[in-house]
Protein backbone atom coordinates (compact mmCIF):
# COMPACT_ATOMS: atom_id res chain seq x y z
CA UNK A 1 0.00 0.00 0.00
CA UNK A 2 1.63 3.13 -1.14
CA UNK A 3 0.59 6.40 0.76
CA UNK A 4 -1.34 7.88 -1.99
CA UNK A 5 -3.75 10.77 -2.14
CA UNK A 6 -7.10 11.07 -3.36
CA UNK A 7 -8.68 14.28 -5.33
CA UNK A 8 -10.36 16.25 -3.05
CA UNK A 9 -14.29 16.58 -2.43
CA UNK A 10 -14.79 19.24 -0.13
CA UNK A 11 -14.08 23.04 -1.74
CA UNK A 12 -12.08 24.15 1.41
CA UNK A 13 -9.68 20.91 0.56
CA UNK A 14 -6.04 21.82 -1.11
CA UNK A 15 -4.27 18.85 -2.76
CA UNK A 16 -0.63 18.58 -3.99
CA UNK A 17 0.43 21.70 -5.66
CA UNK A 18 -2.06 23.92 -4.98
CA UNK A 19 -1.03 25.34 -1.91
CA UNK A 20 2.80 27.02 -0.79
CA UNK A 21 2.97 26.86 2.75
CA UNK A 22 1.25 25.05 5.28
CA UNK A 23 0.60 26.08 9.18
CA UNK A 24 0.98 22.04 10.74
CA UNK A 25 -0.58 21.38 14.06
CA UNK A 26 1.92 19.78 15.58
CA UNK A 27 1.84 17.06 18.82
CA UNK A 28 5.26 15.96 17.95
CA UNK A 29 3.46 11.99 17.93
CA UNK A 30 4.31 9.64 14.86
CA UNK A 31 0.99 10.85 12.92
CA UNK A 32 1.92 14.64 12.36
CA UNK A 33 5.64 13.81 12.76
CA UNK A 34 4.95 11.67 9.48
CA UNK A 35 2.74 14.15 8.45
CA UNK A 36 5.67 16.80 8.52
CA UNK A 37 7.61 15.13 6.21
CA UNK A 38 4.81 13.71 3.99
CA UNK A 39 3.40 17.39 2.97
CA UNK A 40 7.02 18.37 1.97
CA UNK A 41 7.04 15.77 -0.11
CA UNK A 42 3.63 15.17 -1.57
CA UNK A 43 2.96 18.91 -1.75
CA UNK A 44 5.81 20.58 -2.99
CA UNK A 45 4.80 22.78 0.40
CA UNK A 46 6.92 24.75 3.23
CA UNK A 47 5.89 23.84 7.07
CA UNK A 48 5.57 25.89 9.55
CA UNK A 49 4.62 23.56 12.47
CA UNK A 50 2.14 24.79 15.70
CA UNK A 51 2.24 23.49 19.10
CA UNK A 52 -0.35 24.41 21.44
CA UNK A 53 0.03 23.55 25.25
CA UNK A 54 -3.15 23.19 26.78
CA UNK A 55 -1.99 21.54 29.96
CA UNK A 56 -1.57 18.36 28.30
CA UNK A 57 0.71 16.43 30.93
CA UNK A 58 4.42 15.58 30.46
CA UNK A 59 5.46 17.03 27.26
CA UNK A 60 8.33 18.31 26.47
CA UNK A 61 8.33 21.72 24.30
CA UNK A 62 11.85 21.78 23.56
CA UNK A 63 11.86 18.26 22.49
CA UNK A 64 9.03 19.10 20.18
CA UNK A 65 10.17 22.38 18.35
CA UNK A 66 13.55 20.46 17.95
CA UNK A 67 12.11 17.57 16.28
CA UNK A 68 9.78 19.67 14.26
CA UNK A 69 13.05 21.33 12.70
CA UNK A 70 14.89 18.58 12.45
CA UNK A 71 12.13 17.52 10.16
CA UNK A 72 12.31 20.33 7.93
CA UNK A 73 10.22 23.02 9.44
CA UNK A 74 10.34 26.40 8.85
CA UNK A 75 10.09 27.52 12.14
CA UNK A 76 8.02 25.76 15.29
CA UNK A 77 6.00 27.86 17.16
CA UNK A 78 4.82 26.57 20.88
CA UNK A 79 2.16 28.31 22.41
CA UNK A 80 0.94 28.45 26.03
CA UNK A 81 -2.71 28.74 25.61
CA UNK A 82 -4.27 27.62 28.98
CA UNK A 83 -5.14 30.46 30.44
CA UNK A 84 -7.40 31.03 27.35
CA UNK A 85 -8.49 27.65 27.52
CA UNK A 86 -9.54 28.07 30.97
CA UNK A 87 -11.37 31.36 30.49
CA UNK A 88 -12.88 31.28 27.56
CA UNK A 89 -14.13 27.49 26.82
CA UNK A 90 -13.47 25.51 30.29
CA UNK A 91 -15.15 28.14 32.05
CA UNK A 92 -18.34 28.86 29.93
CA UNK A 93 -18.44 24.88 30.08
CA UNK A 94 -18.63 25.09 33.80
CA UNK A 95 -21.03 27.83 33.58
CA UNK A 96 -23.39 25.58 31.04
CA UNK A 97 -22.84 22.22 33.51
CA UNK A 98 -21.47 20.57 30.16
CA UNK A 99 -21.65 17.02 29.88
CA UNK A 100 -22.26 15.35 26.55
CA UNK A 101 -24.48 12.02 27.07
CA UNK A 102 -24.92 12.48 30.01
CA UNK A 103 -20.75 11.65 30.84
CA UNK A 104 -18.38 13.38 28.74
CA UNK A 105 -17.02 17.32 30.05
CA UNK A 106 -16.08 17.78 26.19
CA UNK A 107 -12.20 18.43 27.01
CA UNK A 108 -11.14 17.72 23.65
CA UNK A 109 -14.74 19.63 22.04
CA UNK A 110 -13.55 22.74 23.71
CA UNK A 111 -10.11 22.51 23.01
CA UNK A 112 -10.31 22.24 19.10
CA UNK A 113 -12.38 25.54 18.44
CA UNK A 114 -9.34 27.45 20.34
CA UNK A 115 -6.73 25.29 18.75
CA UNK A 116 -7.93 26.40 15.06
CA UNK A 117 -8.14 30.32 16.25
CA UNK A 118 -4.86 29.91 16.98
CA UNK A 119 -3.69 28.08 14.01
CA UNK A 120 -5.51 30.72 12.08
CA UNK A 121 -4.13 33.49 13.60
CA UNK A 122 -0.32 31.81 13.47
CA UNK A 123 -0.70 30.78 9.70
CA UNK A 124 -1.52 34.53 8.70
CA UNK A 125 1.76 35.70 10.47
CA UNK A 126 4.00 33.34 8.79
CA UNK A 127 2.35 33.66 5.39
CA UNK A 128 0.64 30.37 5.15
CA UNK A 129 -1.86 29.70 2.71
CA UNK A 130 -3.30 26.07 4.29
CA UNK A 131 -3.78 24.86 7.81
CA UNK A 132 -3.46 20.91 7.98
CA UNK A 133 -3.93 18.38 10.91
CA UNK A 134 -4.01 15.06 11.61
CA UNK A 135 -7.06 14.27 12.22
CA UNK A 136 -8.84 11.10 10.93
CA UNK A 137 -11.96 11.14 8.66
CA UNK A 138 -14.07 8.66 11.26
CA UNK A 139 -13.91 11.27 14.36
CA UNK A 140 -15.58 14.49 15.41
CA UNK A 141 -12.50 16.70 15.72
CA UNK A 142 -12.15 17.16 11.80
CA UNK A 143 -15.47 18.86 12.37
CA UNK A 144 -14.28 20.94 14.81
CA UNK A 145 -11.33 22.21 13.31
CA UNK A 146 -12.17 22.36 9.92
CA UNK A 147 -15.51 24.49 10.93
CA UNK A 148 -13.69 26.73 13.19
CA UNK A 149 -10.66 27.72 10.48
CA UNK A 150 -13.52 27.85 7.76
CA UNK A 151 -15.54 30.27 9.97
CA UNK A 152 -12.31 32.35 10.82
CA UNK A 153 -10.67 32.22 7.65
CA UNK A 154 -12.95 31.48 4.61
CA UNK A 155 -9.50 32.10 2.42
CA UNK A 156 -7.75 29.71 4.33
CA UNK A 157 -7.18 25.57 2.70
CA UNK A 158 -7.15 22.78 4.85
CA UNK A 159 -4.99 19.56 4.37
CA UNK A 160 -5.40 16.30 6.38
CA UNK A 161 -3.59 13.51 4.92
CA UNK A 162 -5.05 11.21 7.54
CA UNK A 163 -8.26 11.43 5.88
CA UNK A 164 -6.74 10.37 2.42
CA UNK A 165 -3.38 9.11 2.83
CA UNK A 166 -4.44 5.48 2.71
CA UNK A 167 -1.41 4.46 5.30
CA UNK A 168 -2.42 2.47 8.18
CA UNK A 169 -0.36 2.44 11.48
CA UNK A 170 2.00 0.08 10.47
CA UNK A 171 2.64 1.95 7.09
CA UNK A 172 3.09 5.15 8.74
CA UNK A 173 6.09 3.40 11.19
CA UNK A 174 7.74 1.95 7.89
CA UNK A 175 7.10 5.26 5.92
CA UNK A 176 8.83 6.99 8.81
CA UNK A 177 11.66 4.57 9.64
CA UNK A 178 12.66 5.33 5.76
CA UNK A 179 12.60 8.94 6.35
CA UNK A 180 14.33 8.79 9.45
CA UNK A 181 11.70 9.76 11.83
CA UNK A 182 11.78 8.76 15.34
CA UNK A 183 9.37 6.65 16.53
CA UNK A 184 8.91 6.31 20.05
CA UNK A 185 7.82 3.42 21.46
CA UNK A 186 7.62 1.71 18.11
CA UNK A 187 4.88 -0.79 17.87
CA UNK A 188 5.14 -1.73 21.58
CA UNK A 189 3.74 1.54 22.63
CA UNK A 190 -0.08 1.45 23.98
CA UNK A 191 -2.18 0.59 21.45
CA UNK A 192 -4.64 3.93 22.13
CA UNK A 193 -5.39 7.12 20.77
CA UNK A 194 -4.53 9.31 23.32
CA UNK A 195 -5.88 13.22 23.74
CA UNK A 196 -5.81 15.27 27.22
CA UNK A 197 -5.80 18.72 28.22
CA UNK A 198 -5.86 20.51 31.70
CA UNK A 199 -9.51 19.67 31.49
CA UNK A 200 -9.36 15.80 30.96
CA UNK A 201 -7.56 12.74 28.95
CA UNK A 202 -9.41 10.58 26.58
CA UNK A 203 -8.31 6.63 24.79
CA UNK A 204 -10.00 5.38 22.17
CA UNK A 205 -9.55 2.50 20.02
CA UNK A 206 -7.33 -0.64 20.08
CA UNK A 207 -8.69 -3.06 23.19
CA UNK A 208 -11.48 -0.51 24.12
CA UNK A 209 -13.09 -1.19 20.78
CA UNK A 210 -13.96 -4.50 21.98
CA UNK A 211 -17.55 -3.70 24.09
CA UNK A 212 -17.55 -6.74 26.01
CA UNK A 213 -14.33 -6.28 28.09
CA UNK A 214 -13.29 -4.14 30.72
CA UNK A 215 -10.92 -1.51 30.87
CA UNK A 216 -7.40 -2.63 30.90
CA UNK A 217 -5.05 -1.87 33.35
CA UNK A 218 -3.28 0.39 31.16
CA UNK A 219 -5.65 2.87 30.31
CA UNK A 220 -6.04 5.37 33.03
CA UNK A 221 -2.83 7.10 33.94
CA UNK A 222 -4.41 10.12 35.63
CA UNK A 223 -6.73 8.50 38.02
CA UNK A 224 -5.95 5.87 40.73
CA UNK A 225 -7.56 2.53 40.64
CA UNK A 226 -9.72 3.08 43.49
CA UNK A 227 -9.23 0.26 45.55
CA UNK A 228 -5.47 1.65 45.95
CA UNK A 229 -6.89 5.20 46.54
CA UNK A 230 -6.44 6.42 50.65
CA UNK A 231 -8.93 4.50 52.96
CA UNK A 232 -9.81 8.17 54.90
CA UNK A 233 -11.83 10.74 53.09
CA UNK A 234 -10.88 14.13 51.95
CA UNK A 235 -13.35 16.92 52.10
CA UNK A 236 -12.75 19.70 49.33
CA UNK A 237 -14.61 23.08 50.06
CA UNK A 238 -14.85 24.68 46.60
CA UNK A 239 -15.29 28.46 46.40
CA UNK A 240 -17.73 30.07 43.60
CA UNK A 241 -18.36 33.40 42.52
CA UNK A 242 -20.72 33.93 39.97
CA UNK A 243 -20.17 30.36 38.63
CA UNK A 244 -16.11 30.56 38.41
CA UNK A 245 -14.17 28.04 40.65
CA UNK A 246 -12.18 30.66 43.14
CA UNK A 247 -10.72 28.67 45.83
CA UNK A 248 -9.94 25.37 47.08
CA UNK A 249 -10.22 25.23 51.01
CA UNK A 250 -9.96 28.54 51.75
CA UNK A 251 -7.08 29.41 49.62
CA UNK A 252 -7.95 31.71 46.70
CA UNK A 253 -6.77 30.32 42.69
CA UNK A 254 -6.53 30.99 39.30
CA UNK A 255 -8.61 29.03 37.32
CA UNK A 256 -5.64 27.02 35.40
CA UNK A 257 -4.06 26.41 39.27
CA UNK A 258 -7.53 25.54 40.42
CA UNK A 259 -8.52 22.77 37.74
CA UNK A 260 -4.55 21.22 37.97
CA UNK A 261 -4.86 20.77 41.77
CA UNK A 262 -8.51 19.32 41.67
CA UNK A 263 -7.02 17.35 39.29
CA UNK A 264 -4.12 15.99 41.61
CA UNK A 265 -6.47 15.49 44.69
CA UNK A 266 -9.41 13.67 42.84
CA UNK A 267 -6.71 11.31 41.01
CA UNK A 268 -5.31 10.17 43.98
CA UNK A 269 -8.87 9.21 45.49
CA UNK A 270 -9.88 7.60 42.20
CA UNK A 271 -12.19 10.21 41.15
CA UNK A 272 -12.88 10.79 37.80
CA UNK A 273 -13.01 7.83 35.43
CA UNK A 274 -15.62 7.53 32.80
CA UNK A 275 -16.87 4.40 30.41
CA UNK A 276 -18.26 5.96 27.56
CA UNK A 277 -20.63 5.17 24.61
CA UNK A 278 -20.88 7.69 22.57
CA UNK A 279 -22.71 8.68 19.67
CA UNK A 280 -19.93 10.35 17.57
CA UNK A 281 -21.55 13.38 14.77
CA UNK A 282 -19.96 11.33 12.00
CA UNK A 283 -22.45 8.68 12.52
CA UNK A 284 -20.30 6.15 14.48
CA UNK A 285 -21.40 4.82 17.71
CA UNK A 286 -17.66 4.65 19.87
CA UNK A 287 -16.93 3.62 22.99
CA UNK A 288 -14.85 5.94 24.99
CA UNK A 289 -12.47 6.04 28.50
CA UNK A 290 -12.08 8.86 30.04
CA UNK A 291 -10.12 10.22 32.87
CA UNK A 292 -12.28 13.80 34.26
CA UNK A 293 -10.92 14.31 37.57
CA UNK A 294 -11.16 18.10 38.09
CA UNK A 295 -14.47 17.95 35.77
CA UNK A 296 -16.19 15.47 37.84
CA UNK A 297 -15.76 17.75 41.15
CA UNK A 298 -16.11 20.70 39.64
CA UNK A 299 -19.23 20.39 37.58
CA UNK A 300 -21.32 18.79 40.26
CA UNK A 301 -20.50 21.37 43.01
CA UNK A 302 -21.02 23.76 40.70
CA UNK A 303 -24.43 22.26 39.58
CA UNK A 304 -25.13 21.57 43.25
CA UNK A 305 -24.99 25.09 43.93
CA UNK A 306 -26.30 26.56 40.90
CA UNK A 307 -29.46 24.72 42.00
CA UNK A 308 -29.63 26.15 45.08
CA UNK A 309 -29.68 29.57 44.26
CA UNK A 310 -32.30 28.76 40.77
CA UNK A 311 -35.44 28.73 41.11
CA UNK A 312 -37.50 25.64 40.36
CA UNK A 313 -38.71 27.49 37.12
CA UNK A 314 -34.61 28.49 36.16
CA UNK A 315 -33.56 24.82 37.39
CA UNK A 316 -36.11 22.60 35.30
CA UNK A 317 -35.73 25.58 31.93
CA UNK A 318 -31.59 25.59 32.09
CA UNK A 319 -31.01 21.83 31.76
CA UNK A 320 -32.88 22.07 28.38
CA UNK A 321 -30.43 24.60 27.51
CA UNK A 322 -27.41 23.16 28.92
CA UNK A 323 -27.96 20.25 27.09
CA UNK A 324 -28.23 22.14 23.92
CA UNK A 325 -25.14 24.10 24.62
CA UNK A 326 -23.08 20.90 25.03
CA UNK A 327 -24.52 19.22 22.01
CA UNK A 328 -23.42 22.49 20.32
CA UNK A 329 -19.88 22.28 21.45
CA UNK A 330 -19.30 18.52 20.81
CA UNK A 331 -20.41 18.82 17.33
CA UNK A 332 -18.49 21.23 16.62
CA UNK A 333 -20.36 24.76 15.71
CA UNK A 334 -18.59 27.10 18.34
CA UNK A 335 -19.62 29.78 15.85
CA UNK A 336 -23.20 29.22 15.75
CA UNK A 337 -24.82 31.54 17.52
CA UNK A 338 -26.97 30.39 19.57
CA UNK A 339 -24.02 29.11 21.36
CA UNK A 340 -23.82 33.13 22.01
CA UNK A 341 -27.00 33.35 22.95
CA UNK A 342 -26.70 30.74 25.02
CA UNK A 343 -23.74 32.08 26.80
CA UNK A 344 -25.41 35.19 27.15
CA UNK A 345 -28.76 33.18 29.66
CA UNK A 346 -25.79 30.71 31.10
CA UNK A 347 -23.76 33.98 32.09
CA UNK A 348 -27.39 36.03 33.54
CA UNK A 349 -28.30 32.47 35.78
CA UNK A 350 -24.43 32.13 37.23
CA UNK A 351 -24.76 35.81 38.03
CA UNK A 352 -26.19 34.43 41.58
CA UNK A 353 -23.64 31.42 41.75
CA UNK A 354 -21.53 32.78 44.47
CA UNK A 355 -21.10 30.31 47.25
CA UNK A 356 -19.29 27.38 48.70
CA UNK A 357 -19.38 23.49 48.09
CA UNK A 358 -17.79 20.77 49.95
CA UNK A 359 -17.47 18.01 47.85
CA UNK A 360 -16.44 14.08 49.98
CA UNK A 361 -13.80 12.52 47.82
CA UNK A 362 -13.39 8.38 48.87
CA UNK A 363 -12.34 5.58 47.12
CA UNK A 364 -13.48 6.87 43.42
CA UNK A 365 -16.73 8.77 44.99
CA UNK A 366 -16.93 12.36 44.34
CA UNK A 367 -20.28 13.62 46.95
CA UNK A 368 -21.36 16.79 47.51
CA UNK A 369 -21.60 16.83 51.62
CA UNK A 370 -22.01 20.68 52.78
CA UNK A 371 -23.42 23.86 50.96
CA UNK A 372 -23.35 27.53 51.64
CA UNK A 373 -24.69 30.49 49.77
CA UNK A 374 -25.69 34.16 50.31
CA UNK A 375 -27.85 33.70 47.29
CA UNK A 376 -29.49 30.28 48.61
CA UNK A 377 -33.45 30.49 47.43
CA UNK A 378 -33.28 28.21 51.40
CA UNK A 379 -34.41 29.43 54.65
CA UNK A 380 -33.46 27.39 57.85
CA UNK A 381 -36.82 28.81 59.53
CA UNK A 382 -39.07 27.53 57.07
CA UNK A 383 -37.49 24.37 56.30
CA UNK A 384 -38.72 22.61 59.71
CA UNK A 385 -41.46 20.27 59.98
CA UNK A 386 -44.49 21.51 61.84
CA UNK A 387 -43.65 25.05 61.42
CA UNK A 388 -44.50 28.49 60.19
CA UNK A 389 -43.25 31.55 60.00
CA UNK A 390 -41.90 34.42 58.03
CA UNK A 391 -42.72 34.05 54.38
CA UNK A 392 -44.46 30.44 54.46
CA UNK A 393 -47.88 29.78 55.79
CA UNK A 394 -49.29 26.39 56.24
CA UNK A 395 -52.08 27.41 56.68
CA UNK A 396 -52.50 28.75 53.25
CA UNK A 397 -51.89 25.10 51.30
CA UNK A 398 -55.01 23.69 51.02
CA UNK A 399 -56.31 26.81 49.14
CA UNK A 400 -53.01 26.12 47.20
CA UNK A 401 -53.70 22.44 46.23
CA UNK A 402 -57.30 23.19 45.72
CA UNK A 403 -56.71 26.06 42.53
CA UNK A 404 -53.41 24.25 41.32
CA UNK A 405 -54.90 21.01 40.91
CA UNK A 406 -58.34 21.85 39.49
CA UNK A 407 -57.79 21.78 35.87
CA UNK A 408 -56.66 18.17 36.38
CA UNK A 409 -59.04 16.92 38.32
CA UNK A 410 -62.01 18.50 36.21
CA UNK A 411 -59.90 16.62 33.05
CA UNK A 412 -59.54 13.38 35.02
CA UNK A 413 -63.83 13.54 35.89
CA UNK A 414 -64.52 14.26 31.90
CA UNK A 415 -62.28 11.39 31.19
CA UNK A 416 -63.67 8.78 32.80
CA UNK A 417 -67.35 10.12 32.40
CA UNK A 418 -69.78 6.99 31.97
CA UNK A 419 -66.95 4.71 33.33
CA UNK A 420 -67.78 2.31 35.62
CA UNK A 421 -67.72 3.65 38.95
CA UNK A 422 -67.44 6.91 38.05
N1 LIG B 1 -14.77 11.27 21.81
C1 LIG B 1 -14.25 12.54 22.23
C2 LIG B 1 -14.73 13.60 21.29
O1 LIG B 1 -15.22 13.33 20.25
C3 LIG B 1 -12.76 12.52 22.37
C4 LIG B 1 -12.00 12.57 21.11
C5 LIG B 1 -10.53 12.40 21.36
N2 LIG B 1 -9.76 12.75 20.20
C6 LIG B 1 -8.70 12.06 19.82
N3 LIG B 1 -8.10 12.50 18.76
N4 LIG B 1 -8.26 11.01 20.44
O2 LIG B 1 -14.62 14.76 21.59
Amino acid sequence: MSETTQPPIGSYEAGPGEVQRVLLLYSGGLDTSVMLKWIQDHYGAEVVALTLNLGQPGEDYDVVRGKALDLGALACEIVDAREEFAREYVLPAIKANALYGGGYPLFTALGRPLIAKIAVEKAREHGCDAVAHGCTGKGNDQVRLDSTVLALAPEMKIVAPVRNWQMGREEEIAYAREHGIPVKGGTEAPPYSIDDNIWGRSSEGGPIEDLAAPPRDDVFELVADPREAPDEPQDLVIGFERGCPVSLDGERLGLVELIDRTAAIASRHGVGTVDHIEDRIVGLKVRDLYEVPAAEVLLSAHADLEKLVGTIHQNRFKRSLDEQWAFLVYAGLWYEPLRENLDAYMDSVNEQVTGEITVRLFKGRAQVVARSSPNALYDEALAGFGESGGLFSQQSSPGFIELWTLQSRMAYGIRNRGKEGS
